[in-house]
């Protein structure tokens, strides 16, 4: 386990983490944070070392992962860019957008990593230590979030190391995700720009930049376009109920907003998304605070209604799949 100080720039100019970009080389898995969620890494034209990610996380093999890199140039190896790619580009890298865009030809990136297909998903993060270990690597990561298929996402590195703690080889601690859920897939494969997943990047935010409105691809388990539009995802051991206004006997409660509902007093645990209503602090907060009340043992996490705007749309998202049904 590796602790990086992201205040400082010690941990680049020391080589601390020289020797985790020689095992990503040489087919390691290692959990990295990113300002999204923390991710299961490894080197993404290696079918080996990606089969190990599919193992360890136990996932289904249909679902493909994405791809990260260092910058717009690198991604240019993989990926086909038009005009709307380079727009998106320019405006949103580094940081929680992906592109799911036509595979270039001659790319190196693994067929396990595609899952098949003839398009890819490219995302240049924000995070400096996934950044750097692409570039120190020199290789495209794939990765998916680093917990066990189906689960709560990791926004800390104990999260990663309470779910996959002995199924990796190197695991980088830099604090908690700012961003806290995973990005914004869109696909430019298709002929109309497709929303695939509400993510840390607003859709307003996207459709102000490309001039033109988002499809939205719909949820559909016989054939996932992303793995994050599995009806269950993202679930905790306890059920999930939404809109709450009230809490029923033995619940938990996930709360948003400076009004706690009359009976907050009933619940067995409280966790308050964010109390000034602010829904990037929400996002942040999210998956910490289903973790948390998922182990004060209540059977049932009610929650309080949250907008449907702006980081509301990726919220709702996260929390209608941690409530749906489970396969
Ligand atoms: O924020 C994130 O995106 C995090 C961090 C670690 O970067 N990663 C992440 O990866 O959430 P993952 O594997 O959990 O989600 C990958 C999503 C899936 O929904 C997958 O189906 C979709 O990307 N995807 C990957 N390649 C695709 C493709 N060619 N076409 C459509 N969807 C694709
Ligand atoms: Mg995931």
């Amino acid at each position: 386990r590796w602790s990086v100080d992201l205040k400082s720039t010690a941990w680049r100019t020391s080589g601390l983490l020289a020797p985790v970009a020689e095992a990503l080389r040489a087919g390691a898995l290692v959990g990295v944070p990113t300002e999204t969620v923390y991710g299961l890494a490894a080197d993404a034209t290696n079918g080996q070392a990606c089969a190990g990610i599919y193992a360890a996380k136990g996932r289904p093999s249909f679902n493909p992962l994405i791809s990260h890199v260092e910058s717009l140039a690198a991604a240019e190896r993989h990926g086909v860019f038009d005009a709307r790619a380079r727009a998106l580009a320019a405006a949103f890298w580094p940081g929680p957008l992906t592109l799911v865009l036509p595979r270039q030809q001659g790319s190196a990136i693994s067929d396990l990593v595609t899952a098949g297909l003839d398009t890819l998903a490219l995302r240049v993060p924000n995070a400096p230590v996934m950044r750097w270990l692409a570039e120190a690597s020199g290789r495209p990561l794939a990765a998916p979030s680093a917990n066990l298929s189906g689960r709560i996402s990791p926004t800390t590195a104990d999260d990663v190391a309470a779910d996959l703690g002995d199924r990796i080889q190197h695991l980088i601690d830099a604090g908690p995700c700012a961003i806290g859920v995973e990005s914004t897939i869109v696909s430019l494969a298709g002929q109309r720009p497709t929303l695939l997943r509400p993510g840390g990047l607003s859709r307003e935010a996207i459709v102000a930049v490309l001039g033109e409105d988002l499809m939205t691809a719909d949820s559909d388990d016989a054939a996932p376009l992303a793995p994050g539009m599995l009806t269950s995802h993202y679930a905790p051991g306890a059920t999930v109920r939404l809109e709450a206004r009230g809490v029923l006997p033995g619940e938990a409660l996930l709360g948003f907003g400076p009004v706690p509902p009359a009976d907050a007093g009933l619940a067995v645990a409280c966790f308050n998304l964010s109390e000034s209503g602010d829904l990037a602090e929400a996002a942040a907060n999210l998956f910490t605070g289903l973790r948390r009340l998922d182990r004060s043992g209540a059977a049932c996490i009610c929650v309080q209604p949250i907008p449907a705007h702006g980081l509301g749309e990726a919220i709702n998202d996260r929390l209608r799949r941690a409530a749906a049904p489970r396969g």
